[in-house]
């Protein structure tokens, strides 16, 4: 059997266009690389699973590729090249700060960048969760980045930026990685999905999306997960949901539907076969707020494109707020809201939800009686 490799490094970019969702930053470095107009230390700051290591070790590739071409990436088929992708390259050196942080661990760097490249350009030095060095071990680096020789280029990692002091700061580029918007993510899951032969619905791949919460590499081991769970190749909709313990949103299409049609009996029962599928009531009331938030960012067209699903879902989001008025949703989610924020500090937390939905049911025959009240005023008028 061929050895598994995980999607997260099979498909590591390995060159400044693949990056997805960063732009900003690739087309920098690009341009910097074009003007000869390279800053000697960057900060890479920004969530986890972005690109922040992807992005440092491109640049070191890019710089040192023997035959770049025009559009300022590199040729992955020179001896540079080839070294850096079979990871024997002596031009780049990882430091992890996370579990290297001590004063030695920076002296045997700030020792090996004295000695210039024997083949190509520059050596890159990149140090990972740089805010985890201890305070000597900035200072001991901190000379280095000063005045460093003109063949190293430092490239500092953070997932947490307010806590790289001051004087690095000031003597670095800062670069700002952002989260991946879910549409992003999904899309570079339907080409995996489309390279490894899995056959996938487009519901699922977003959904794994929407969960990794901007982060591609988390996308990509939840994506590699549940390929293995589907013996048959294909990754569904209900597969996922039931792998990640995420609520079918049918079911919150459903309950609005009874709120709308102003059945209690339905809404109670729905909500009693969530409980029992063991998902968690808070987490329902919640999710719940977001439906209705959905619900009325459709109603608009300005903000339709809020709503971040399918085309597919899409439709039948805008045929329920069709069926919804802005007064309900409005009130609705201000019940949602309200049931959430008083959720912990409830004594009995199931009841707490079934009041806010037998409320949420009442709204309907309250707003078409003060409807007819007003009617009423304009006939007597
Ligand atoms: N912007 C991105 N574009 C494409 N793949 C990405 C991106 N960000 C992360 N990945 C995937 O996740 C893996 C880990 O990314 P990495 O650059 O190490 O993240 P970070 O250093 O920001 O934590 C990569 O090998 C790649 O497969
Ligand atoms: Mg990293
Ligand atoms: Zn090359």
């Amino acid at each position: 059997m061929e050895n598994f490799v995980v999607s997260a490094r099979k498909y590591r970019p390995a060159n400044f266009k693949s990056v997805v969702g960063q732009q900003h930053i690739t087309t920098t470095l690009q341009n910097a690389i074009k003007n000869n107009h390279l800053a000697q230390a960057f900060l890479f700051c920004g969530p986890r699973g972005v690109g922040k290591t992807t992005c440092a070790r491109i640049l070191a590739k890019t710089i040192n590729c023997e035959n770049r071409g025009e559009d300022q990436e590199a040729c992955g088929t020179c001896e540079s090249c080839l070294s850096f992708q079979n990871n024997a390259s002596f031009n780049i050196y990882e430091l992890d700060a996370a579990s290297n942080n001590s004063v030695d661990d920076i002296r045997n760097l700030v020792d090996q960048v004295r000695y210039a490249p024997q083949k190509g350009q520059y050596k890159v030095y990149i140090i990972d969760e740089v805010h985890m060095l201890s305070n000597q071990a900035f200072n001991a680096f901190l000379k280095t980045l000063e005045e460093p020789p003109k063949y190293a280029i430092f490239i500092l990692a953070t997932t947490e930026k307010h806590k790289i002091i001051p004087t690095i700061l000031s003597r670095c580029q800062i670069f700002d990685f952002n989260r991946i918007q879910i549409k992003h993510i999904a899309e570079h899951l339907q080409y995996i999905a489309k390279e490894e032969s899995v056959d996938y619905e487009d519901e699922a791949l977003r959904l794994i999306a929407a969960k990794a919460d901007g982060a591609l590499r988390d996308a990509l081991s939840i994506f590699d997960l549940i390929v293995t769970y589907s013996a048959g190749k294909k990754v569904t909709y209900q597969e996922t949901i039931a792998n990640l313990h995420i609520l079918d949103y049918d079911y919150y299409f459903k309950v609005v539907e009874a709120l709308l049609a102003g059945n209690i009996a339905d809404t109670l029962l729905i909500f009693d076969e969530i409980l029992k599928k063991g998902f968690d009531g808070h987490n329902f009331v919640v999710g719940l707020a977001e439906h209705f938030r959905d619900l009325l960012v459709v109603q608009d067209s300005a903000t339709v494109n809020l709503l971040e699903v399918s085309d597919e879902v899409k439709a039948n989001y805008i045929e329920q707020s069709k069926a919804s008025s802005q007064s309900f949703l409005l009130s609705a989610l201000s019940i949602a809201n309200q049931c959430d924020i008083h959720y912990k500090s409830s004594k009995n937390q199931r009841l707490h939800v079934e009041l806010a939905l037998m409320k949420m049911a009442k709204i309907p025959a309250a707003l078409s009686l003060a409807a007819l009240a007003v009617e009423d005023s304009k006939k007597k008028a």
